[in-house]
């Protein structure tokens, strides 16, 4: 969680630089305030335009502009930040910053600042490699500079070694890292269903639901930024899986199943999927084909996987959390799911077709739990997964001081 940092975003020239958009995207989407400063050789490769439109804020570039320093000076830019992130940071900046040159308004803001300073360096591998720039970046270590990457990896400029620029979540992690905000579930163990569930009629067809997998998703990506160990049982969905989360693909429902039961113990199991609470009895193992009477397709009911990991035996988690998906009556068919799965904690939220939950980007969440009933306002389900999350990690620390 990064709510209510400052961060100045220093943009310099290197191919990476378009990634520096999608780490502007993920800090705000963190609660992260984000100035950025475009120098000269970056705005090569990325406009002030989409740079100031993620922002939310102008792009600061020009050192003498009167403008800037009325509003702004470069001394004040640097100081209202809690931290000066410089990403992509080139081989010629780091040396910059290295010998305390201060000829544009980027290397300006990084001598005058008195906050902590991250650098994501990204060049060509043999700049990366050079005696140079080796000395500079241990000298900048030295200094205090946190270093992140670079990773190794085939280049744009179709070399391969180290050099890439340290993917936007490992930059976002060392942030975190750096202000003290990550971390809140680090030694803890969590495992997260998400999407539908698909259950075969015959090899080609299927019975399947609207669910998309985006909160599911997003829980999974939250507890894995908080530091939590995470495990996502998926069900089959068209998302990329979350980063630094471990991936576990399933089709039906007695294969999600069986993936859980496997992942046990944990200290936190989150039931977000959709899943189908009946399957075809009988599947043949052929296509079914056209006859002159319909086929008749009779079901039996899935195992209920959530109330199996909240009624555990042995492996129990902690904290068993379950969504109760609804059409009316929200809050108070939450409360008997609750009951009914031995769950500890249900987000109830509403799917009706007026409500846009399935499939959409946002969710409005009531929590049920033994004291009662909270709602929550419509919240992205990135929001909600990290509102959840923070919740959790609240829930896991008192409990461990009891
Ligand atoms: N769930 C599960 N296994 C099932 C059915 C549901 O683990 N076979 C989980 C879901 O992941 C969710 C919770 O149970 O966390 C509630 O899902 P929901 O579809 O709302 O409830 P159902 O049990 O299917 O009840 P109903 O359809 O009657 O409302």
């Amino acid at each position: 969680m990064l709510q209510g940092k400052r961060i100045l975003l220093i943009v310099s020239g290197g191919i990476a630089a378009y990634k520096a958009l999608e780490l502007v995207r993920r800090l705000r989407e963190r609660g992260a305030e984000v100035r950025a400063i475009l120098t000269k050789g970056g705005a090569e490769f990325i406009t002030p335009l989409s740079l100031s439109a993620l922002t939310e804020d102008r792009v600061y570039s020009d050192l003498f502009s009167l403008t800037d320093e009325a509003e702004m000076g470069h001394i004040q830019l640097s100081r209202a930040a809690d931290l000066l992130v410089v990403a992509p940071a080139t081989a010629d900046i780091l040396a910059k910053m290295t010998a305390g040159i201060a000829d544009d308004l980027a290397t300006t803001a990084l001598l005058a600042t008195d906050k902590p300073v991250l650098v994501a360096p990204a060049m060509n591998v043999r700049m990366w490699q050079h005696a140079a720039t080796q000395e500079n970046i241990g000298r900048l270590r030295e200094r205090g500079v946190h270093i992140v990457g670079p990773n190794k990896g085939p280049m744009a400029c179709g070399e391969f070694g180290p050099g890439r620029m340290a993917e936007v979540m490992e930059i976002i992690a060392a942030i975190e890292r750096r202000l003290g905000t990550a971390g809140a579930l680090a030694g803890r163990k969590a495992l997260v269903t998400s999407g539908p569930t698909h259950e075969p009629i015959d090899p080609v067809r299927y019975i399947a639901n609207r669910s998309s997998g985006r909160q599911g998703h997003a829980i999974a990506e939250a507890f894995a930024a908080a530091g939590a160990e995470t495990l996502l049982v998926s069900g089959p969905v068209s998302l990329d899986d979350p980063p630094g989360v471990r991936v576990i693909k399933v089709e039906s429902a007695r294969e999600m199943l069986e993936a859980c039961l496997a992942a046990l113990p944990v200290d936190v199991a989150v039931g977000a999927a959709a899943v189908a609470d009946w399957r075809v009895a009988g599947v043949p193992t052929q296509k079914l084909k056209k006859k002159a009477e319909l086929p008749e397709l009779k079901l039996e009911e899935n195992p209920d996987i959530l109330a199996q990991i909240a009624r555990h035996r042995e492996a129990r988690p902690r904290l068993v959390i379950g969504f109760a998906a609804e059409t009316e009556r929200v809050a108070e068919q939450g409360r008997a799911k609750r009951q009914r799965k031995g769950c500890d904690w249900i987000l109830a939220n509403d799917v009706s077709a007026e409500s846009g939950t399935f499939g959409g980007a946002d969710n409005e969440i009531t929590l049920i739990d033994d004291s009662g009933a909270e709602t929550w306002p419509r919240l992205s389900k990135h929001a909600v997964a990290r509102r959840l999350v923070e919740r959790v990690a609240r829930h896991l620390a008192s409990e461990s001081k009891r």
